[in-house]
């Protein structure tokens, strides 16, 4: 009975969603139909939608009302008066057209299969891996959410989200007494498909809305297998719990799986080195296991360390999660919830900035009352009523280590990017943003290319490729990033 009201429940929010969400189904096609649509929608939705991409940490989309009336560029299909009402524009800049790439379209390409596939490790970022979820749990929050279940996907999945009660009282970590994070009673979490792509890939369901989440490593691995590369075999994933720590994946198993998986794909391709693709947290993931190393071990697994999008000394942006929430760009989620999941989330407050990187007395967060810095960060979290989180949770984790294997830092740049943000009515109000540098529109310059500080650590080749305008998940979307990882690979 309680089962098919959850069926039920789930189906109404379905329909609910999809009539919702069916002005989005064409993005992936036609960018420009659906800023019309985005228009003919009533004023509240479009406000609901446009707060959401505010919010988001990923979604490189913003809203604006189109008040540059020099600008002559009128789309297809547009009228005037539709054109004049709203606009979305990549990062608030308003000079930039709205360039959708999405699908890059790689049928047409001729390049010829590699000769030697070196086999490689995926490694996504934050939110960037699919996990799933078993229930044995006592009590639930509500009479329509399971409390028994066998696996089942629960980042992401749209009819998990859709009884956002159930969904977050899955996903939310319990802080211990012994100052470490764990999953609620009667949870367990498991990343999908350790070792396949399924994980990596694509986060299925938000297929119809203009997320660049959606494709995590999905366009990458459709160019390795143009190359002639095999999932599961000469192509695989590491996906985690991007929730926790890299201490805590030390500490849960997770890092001994990953050197096992490595080990394995070694093994399993004829004794060829392996290389590890990591995408923006996965970087931090994947230099504190390499570190953790010995230089014997790697010598004989690891061909390189391939890091893109890294933000090694963190960003301002998982101040802005921590202080007022972020969706992640997921449309009608609830942003205190998140907000919530963020502060219970270690691996969140390791992306917060460092002073590895940033001057100590840079505000990245100006109230009426006070002005945070890294010097008093702890402060800002006392004020946020988070007094459990202390300096071992935010502070560096990577200081002083270096690869030690031969590495490629790949990272974008010159998109505007938030470097700090000012809450004129306190905290718990709503933050303008302040955005000063040029990064990947999510991760400021400096923190991208700290890499290059290995240079001079390590006697293993480093070298340095910028893209200019790649944005923060763009980027491992971008064709001319995967010529370079062909360039990479092919001279091994
Ligand atoms: C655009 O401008 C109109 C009229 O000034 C305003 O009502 C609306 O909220 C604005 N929309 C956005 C997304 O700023
Ligand atoms: C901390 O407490 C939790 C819950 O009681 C337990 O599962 C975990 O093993 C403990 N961790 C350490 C490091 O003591
Ligand atoms: C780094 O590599 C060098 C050889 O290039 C080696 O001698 C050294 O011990 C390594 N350091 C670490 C921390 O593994
Ligand atoms: C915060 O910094 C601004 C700019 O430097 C300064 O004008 C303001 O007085 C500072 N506020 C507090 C509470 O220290």
């Amino acid at each position: 009975m309680k089962l098919d009201m959850k069926i039920l429940l789930i189906l109404f929010f379905i329909i609910y969603y999809c009539t919702a969400t069916t002005i989005l189904d064409q993005i992936n096609d036609d960018h420009y139909l659906f800023v019309k649509k985005l228009n003919q929608l009533p004023n509240s939705e479009i406000k609901k939608i446009c707060d959401d991409m505010e919010r988001s940490l990923f979604n490189p989309y913003r809203c604006v009302n189109n008040t540059d009336t020099t600008n002559p560029h009128l789309f297809d299909g547009l009228s005037v008066e539709e054109y004049t009402k709203l606009l979305l524009f990549k990062n608030r800049d308003k000079k930039s057209p709205f360039t959708l790439n999405f699908n890059n379209n790689l049928k047409g390409d001729k390049r010829s299969t590699l000769q030697n596939l070196k086999p490689v490790i995926l490694v996504p970022g934050i939110a960037g891996s699919g996990l799933e979820a078993k229930l044995h749990k006592e009590t639930s929050p509500s009479w329509y959410c399971w409390k028994n279940s066998n696996w089942f996907r629960l980042w992401l999945n749209l009819a998990e989200i859709a009884v956002q009660k159930c969904f977050f009282d899955n996903l939310d970590l319990v802080y211990q007494p012994n100052g470490t994070f764990t999953n609620a009673p009667g949870v367990d979490i498991r990343p999908m498909d350790f070792g396949g792509v399924k994980g990596v890939a694509y986060l299925d369901y938000i297929t119809s809305f203009p997320i660049t989440l959606t494709d995590v490593f999905g366009s990458m691995i459709k160019f390795f297998k143009t190359l002639g590369y095999k999932e599961g075999q000469n192509i695989r994933g590491a996906p985690y719990d991007f929730r926790l720590g890299v201490d805590s994946l030390q500490e849960n198993g997770w890092m001994g799986d990953f050197q096992e998986l490595i080990e394995q794909t070694y093994s399993m391709n004829g004794n060829q080195r392996v290389n590890v693709i990591s995408h923006s947290m996965g970087g931090l993931v994947t230099l504190y296991f390499l570190n953790s190393m010995t230089y014997e071990w790697k010598e004989k697994y690891i061909e390189a360390f391939i890091p893109i999008a890294v933000p090694w000394g963190g960003a301002a942006k998982a101040l802005r999660a921590l202080t007022s929430g972020d969706t992640f760009g997921i449309p009608l989620i609830s942003v205190e919830r998140m907000k919530s999941l963020a502060q219970s989330s270690s691996g969140l407050l390791q992306l917060t900035p460092d002073d590895l990187i940033f001057d100590p007395d840079h505000v990245f967060i100006y109230t009426p009352t006070e002005n945070y810095t890294i010097s008093n960060l702890q402060l800002l979290f006392d004020n946020l009523g988070l007094s459990y989180i202390n300096d071992n949770m935010y502070s560096s984790v990577i200081n002083g280590m270096v690869p030690n294997v031969t590495t490629h830092c790949l990272y974008g740049y010159g998109v505007k990017t938030e470097i700090a943000y000012n809450y004129p009515n306190g905290l718990n109000g709503k933050p303008q943003i302040i955005d000063s540098n040029y990064g990947d529109g999510t991760v400021p310059l400096e923190s991208l290319k700290y890499c290059a500080t290995f240079q001079s650590s390590q006697l293993q080749p480093v070298t340095i490729e910028e893209f200019n305008l790649a944005e923060h998940v763009g980027i491992i979307q971008s064709k001319q990033v995967f010529e370079s990882l062909y360039q990479i690979l092919s001279n091994q």
